[in-house]
């Protein structure tokens, strides 16, 4: 502290008795800067604050207050903080600088001004913003269907901020209530996907972040669609499932695990899979059972391989009663040549 201008020691402790005797008595307060007792002056953390106080002749007693003690007395320095210096931009001004505000800082501050007869002071309140600050969040989650699920956002501002959850993707649902605590008993897959926790004071603009969610649940078969080929093309068989995490597919012909080779290719990607037959023969005509699964179940679904005319297409559940009739019918029409 070796620059700092000391005090004058004798000359002081008159003064500051004779001021802060004057502080609580409710003598008339006359300011040039402020027409009551106490303004607010809102500045931002880090930004620079000036009190504004002026005298009225040069031979003024001045000094500047905090609650707890003076920072400056005439031109002495008694503060040791090196943010805190005067500004006189006129001979007449008497005003407190201080620079990269921070909370503490945040409070009330006095000037006092003694001419002969006539004291005066004028008091400013200091407050200190904070824009918002999501400061701590859930990491991402992976939960299994039913699962209550407790999502976490604290965030750090002044005024201290309004938090708000949102859920994105798909419903965009908003959440209401001012909560750091997000909690989703019984989850559905409906409500994976991310969620968005905003902080918001009047400060500057929210501070946003996200968490994913995600859901597990065992395989559904979605679609299965049978088909039909005559011998010597192509056929494709196809199955959907939806399940998280993605399921794994077999298939099987009657009980048999089907393996890509002799002429059978099996193709699955995410939620699909495709049986593919390069080349149908008789023998490929038939049912195939496709099985989708993941690590929270099983389940699957039965496929045919019709000859042409045989079956209808696109419905797993179809006899195949009928259309062995019709071939009967067919078959005698033929040899009766009817
Ligand atoms: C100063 O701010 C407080 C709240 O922070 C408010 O109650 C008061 O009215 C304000 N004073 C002035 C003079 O604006
Ligand atoms: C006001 O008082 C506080 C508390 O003692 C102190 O930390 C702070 O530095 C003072 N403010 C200024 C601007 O001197
Ligand atoms: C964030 O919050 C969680 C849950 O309250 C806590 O376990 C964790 O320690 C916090 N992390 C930080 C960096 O504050
Ligand atoms: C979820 O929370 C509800 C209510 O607090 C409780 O009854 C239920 O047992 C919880 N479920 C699980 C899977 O923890
Ligand atoms: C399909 O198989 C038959 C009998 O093995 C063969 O004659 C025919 O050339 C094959 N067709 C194609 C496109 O490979
Ligand atoms: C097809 O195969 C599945 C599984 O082997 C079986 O449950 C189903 O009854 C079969 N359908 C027909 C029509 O044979
Ligand atoms: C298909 O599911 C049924 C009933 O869930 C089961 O009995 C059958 O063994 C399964 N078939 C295959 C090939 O996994
Ligand atoms: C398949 O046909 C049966 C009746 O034969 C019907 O109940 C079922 O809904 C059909 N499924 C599809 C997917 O069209």
């Amino acid at each position: 502290m070796g620059g700092r201008a000391q005090p004058d020691r004798k000359q002081l402790p008159l003064v500051l008795l004779r001021l802060l005797c004057l502080l609580p008595t409710g003598l008339p307060v006359r300011s040039l800067d402020f027409t009551r007792g106490t303004d607010n002056i809102t500045v931002r953390q880090g930004d620079t604050a000036i009190l504004r106080c002026y005298v009225e002749d040069r031979s003024s007693k001045v000094a500047w207050l905090n609650r707890s003690g003076i920072i400056f007395a005439g031109q002495d320095k008694w503060s040791l903080d090196p943010r805190v210096e005067l500004e006189k931009r006129t001979p007449l001004e008497y005003s407190l600088r201080i620079q990269k505000v921070d909370v503490y800082d945040e409070g009330s501050y006095t000037c006092s001004v003694q001419t002969q007869h006539h004291p005066r002071t004028s008091q400013v309140y200091l407050i200190v913003q904070v824009p918002p600050k999501i400061s701590n969040i859930s990491s991402d989650v992976t939960v299994n269907e039913g699962s209550n699920v407790t999502l976490v956002c604290m965030a750090n501002g002044r005024p201290e901020p309004v938090i708000t959850w949102r859920h994105l993707t798909p419903t965009g649902r908003e959440f209401e209530g001012e909560e750091e605590y997000l909690e989703i008993l019984g989850i559905t897959r409906e409500q994976s996907g991310k969620y968005e926790c905003k902080a918001a004071n009047e400060v500057s603009s929210a501070d946003v972040k996200q968490v994913r969610v995600t859901v597990n649940y065992p395989p559904t078969i979605t679609e299965s669609k049978s088909n039909e080929a005559a011998t010597g093309r192509q056929a494709l068989l196809k199955c959907e499932a939806s399940a998280v995490p993605t399921p794994d597919f077999e298939w099987y012909r009657d009980d048999t695990r089907i393996n890509s080779a002799n002429g059978l290719e099996i193709k699955s990607m995410g939620s699909q899979s495709l049986l593919m037959v390069a080349n149908v023969t008789e023998e490929h005509y038939g049912n195939y059972t496709c099985v989708a699964a993941n690590k929270l179940g099983v389940t699957n679904a039965s496929l045919y391989l019709y000859r042409p005319g045989t079956g209808r297409v696109d419905n797993g559940s179809v006899s195949l009663a009928v259309p062995l009739w019709l071939l009967a019918v067919s078959l005698l029409c033929l040899l009766s040549k009817c």
